[in-house]
């Protein structure tokens, strides 16, 4: 488990499958990620069974000091010959957002992945229209990469998709 200051990035279980299949149906969520059709329970249960059994992946289970799980930290696409992976940040509980949660668990997630892992650079996709994402990463040093032009169709209409990465030797602030 990583504890951060404000909240612990802990192994995913078998046992979160039920609250992960309701998150990943939050429509409301959803409007600001890659995920379209409603995923069932089965889904939910591979998707966690995928953390352990890709070893390109990883998923983390974002839990509060309280010890109650409020989103997800996802590495993804790992490529250790590169050393680069995927990163991906939600925090479901929207009760829970706009506290410095997300932040310290970006800032917790990074660590791990620039100081154990090894890696040398991370990246991500946010929506063009994501303010609150697009301000966290500029925060902690993501760099703007790139604008892919319509990617995602949400709400009936066309949405750009940003692509930010950030290297290790880029200090976070
Ligand atoms: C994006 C998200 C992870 C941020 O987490 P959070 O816990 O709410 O954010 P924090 O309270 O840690 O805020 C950290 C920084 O993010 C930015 N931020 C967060 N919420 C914001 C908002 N509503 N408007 C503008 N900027 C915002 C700010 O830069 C903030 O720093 P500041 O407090 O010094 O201004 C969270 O809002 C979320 O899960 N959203 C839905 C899913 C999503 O969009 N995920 C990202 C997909 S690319």
């Amino acid at each position: 488990m990583l504890s951060g200051k404000k909240v612990f990035l802990r192994a995913v279980e078998l046992e979160d499958s039920r609250i992960i299949s309701a998150w990943l149906n939050d429509r409301d969520t959803n409007i600001n990620l890659d995920i379209i059709y409603p995923l069932s329970r089965r889904y939910a249960d591979s998707y966690v069974l995928s953390s352990e059994e890709e070893a390109s992946k990883r998923i983390f289970v974002i839990d509060n000091q309280d010890r109650k799980p409020i989103g997800l930290f996802i590495i993804d696409k790992i490529k250790w010959e590169y050393r680069n992976c995927e990163i991906g940040i939600v925090i479901y509980d929207k009760n829970q957002r706009g506290k410095g949660l997300g932040e310290d668990a970006l800032r917790t997630g990074l660590d791990f992945i620039f100081n154990e892992m090894n890696m040398n650079l991370v990246y991500l996709h946010v929506l063009s229209d994501n303010k609150a994402a697009l301000n966290l990463y500029r925060k902690l040093g993501f760099e703007f990469e790139g604008e892919l032009r319509d990617r995602i169709y949400k709400n009936g209409k066309y949405h750009n998709l940003i692509v930010m990465s950030k290297k290790r030797e880029e200090d976070i602030i």
